[in-house]
């Protein structure tokens, strides 16, 4: 019982954690991924740019993604919340999640000659 009552809260917060990483807007996220800059390195389209590599279709999953935006120490500079919010941060990756996947080149007529 005692260790119920200790875990509860620690599982609460991951819940939570979760649906907040998970909630975000791809329309305000579209937006904050060109006020934060990461167009700069990683393409408009998340397509990948000289520097940083491609970030869409497919991203890596919400908590992975924060994970890494928040304290990679590589080439990529980390943005900490006072920089980019926890919302601004789950918007964008809502935004990577939306965009689409390039078409199969087969259902293209004009590279299928
Ligand atoms: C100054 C250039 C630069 C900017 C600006 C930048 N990135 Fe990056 N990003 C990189 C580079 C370079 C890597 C690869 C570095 C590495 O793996 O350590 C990277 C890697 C990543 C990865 C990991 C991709 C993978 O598949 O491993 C994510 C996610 C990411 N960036 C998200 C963002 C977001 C979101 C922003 C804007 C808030 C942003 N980046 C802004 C250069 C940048």
């Amino acid at each position: 019982m005692r260790l119920v009552r200790m875990l509860a809260p620690a599982v609460l917060a991951l819940a939570f954690n979760q649906l907040a990483v998970a909630a975000g807007s791809a329309e305000k996220g579209k937006v904050a991924y060109v006020k934060h800059g990461c167009w700069q390195c990683h393409g408009f389209a998340a397509q990948g740019g000289v520097t940083g590599p491609k970030l869409a279709p497919n991203p890596m999953p919400p908590e992975a993604f924060a994970a890494f935006v928040r304290f990679t120490n590589g080439a990529m500079p980390p943005y900490q919340k006072a920089i980019l919010s926890d919302e601004d941060l789950a918007d964008i990756h809502a935004y990577l999640q939306s965009l689409p996947k390039a078409p199969d080149y087969k259902s293209i007529p004009l590279l299928n000659p």
